[in-house]
């Protein structure tokens, strides 16, 4: 804590991927609802090529694309150099010690691990989940076997890689095709927002989508389409003892949960609470909890469900681990409908941070003789 008693809170957005500019979005709402009088905040904005530029305004520079006028900013890697430093042209100046680092950042380099490995290596409080939590639920293809092995009901899918797409396409294929009858649904394993995704309903579309998807990702996943899917959507927070929102439901305004039924078209609509039964409801709170646990998730998550609406078959999708977070987000949206608002949200995520900094730094890191 710095010395007037307010928690500086360093708030990371951008980044190097798909998702830039969601997480600017996403920034915008938390950096409002951060309350000045609680909190100093450290706006740091990291660009599309990986550049750490930090300014009272970093967010809005972000936003107009126009960053001279901010200044290239640091964390080390080294503990014994706390903080955020200014990286100058004859040398770095500290910037601040920071109490609280909040990424908030979507897709790769951000939601993916490689941000938090830097976050523990400089041993810092931080928003979400660790490494592990945050590698295993961007690949869609480990949190799967992660989720089969506890018991977590999924779509069936098999796993095939870009060599075998681009060397033996036929072959690939009739091995894709095995999982089920049409449509399959190919995705990259490690994408966000739809991006790479093909709903096939025959086989020239199963090739095609094989190809697309071969550019985003080496490991490529083909599953069973879910017929006509209701897509449920829980919010998660917490640490040791995960709570679960109530579920909402999607209606994408598109044939699928597309990229532009996402972002693009306006057509998509939410649904709090889902219309389901009491018993519905809790199973599927349940395995949100079962899963965010299982994949050691931390902070926060969003957990995706399909519902086979004809069979009512229920079917874990995936699990976001910094899902999006603007005001009308389903994981805030979520949150209030289950009567946590918005900032009060905000300050819980930074709580939990230091709850699990502190479970951190009671752990052991040499060998201790029992005596
Ligand atoms: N097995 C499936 N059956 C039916 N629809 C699916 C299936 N898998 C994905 N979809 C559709 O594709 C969308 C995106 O897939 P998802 O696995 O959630 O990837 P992303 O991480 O990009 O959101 C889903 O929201 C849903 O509309
Ligand atoms: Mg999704």
């Amino acid at each position: 804590m710095t010395s007037n008693s307010k928690l500086t809170v360093a708030v990371l957005f951008g980044g190097r991927s798909g998702e830039h500019d969601v997480s600017l979005m996403s920034a915008r709402s938390i950096l409002t609802a951060l309350d000045p009088a609680r909190y100093n905040v450290i706006q740091v904005g990291i660009t599309r090529e990986g550049a750490w530029l930090t300014g009272e305004n970093a967010l809005a520079a972000l936003e107009k694309n126009d960053t001279i006028g901010l200044r290239p900013v640091a964390l080390f890697a080294d503990p014994s150099h706390p903080g955020l430093y200014l990286i100058r042209q004859n040398g770095i100046e500290k910037l601040a010690d920071v109490d609280v680092y909040f990424p908030v950042l979507h897709g790769t380099y951000g939601e993916d691990g490689t941000l938090q490995g830097l976050l523990e290596m400089a041993d810092v409080a931080y928003v979400g989940s660790g490494v592990l939590g945050s590698s295993v639920g961007m690949d869609k293809i480990i949190f799967k076997d992660v989720l089969r092995a506890h018991g977590i009901p999924v779509v069936e899918s098999v796993v095939v890689l870009r060599s075998e797409i681009l060397n033996h396409l036929e072959e690939t294929v009739r091995r894709a095709e095995n999982v089920g009858v049409y449509p399959l649904f190919v995705k990259p394993a490690n994408l966000g927002s739809s991006v790479g995704i093909t709903k096939c309903r025959s086989r020239s579309d199963l090739a095609e989508g094989l190809m697309e998807a071969a550019q985003y990702d080496r490991r490529i996943l083909i599953e069973r389409g879910v017929p006509n899917p209701r897509e449920i959507e829980v919010a998660v927070l917490g640490n040791d003892q995960p709570e679960a929102s109530i579920p909402g439901e999607i209606i994408p305004g598109a044939d699928f949960y597309s990229y532009d039924a996402k972002y693009i078209l306006d057509s998509s609509q939410s649904i709090i609470p889902a219309a389901m039964s009491a018993e519905q409801c809790q199973t599927i709170c349940d395995l949100a909890v079962k899963a965010y646990t299982a994949a050691d998730c931390a902070g926060l998550a969003r957990v995706d469900f399909l519902l086979d609406s004809q069979s009512g078959e229920i079917f874990l999708n995936e699990i976001n681990t910094l899902p999006g977070f603007t005001k009308i987000s389903m994981y805030p949206k979520l949150w209030e409908a289950s009567n946590l608002p918005y900032a009060t949200l905000v300050n819980r995520l930074i709580e939990l941070a230091q709850e699990r900094k502190s479970e951190r730094d009671h752990t052991v890191r040499a060998y201790r003789r029992k005596p």
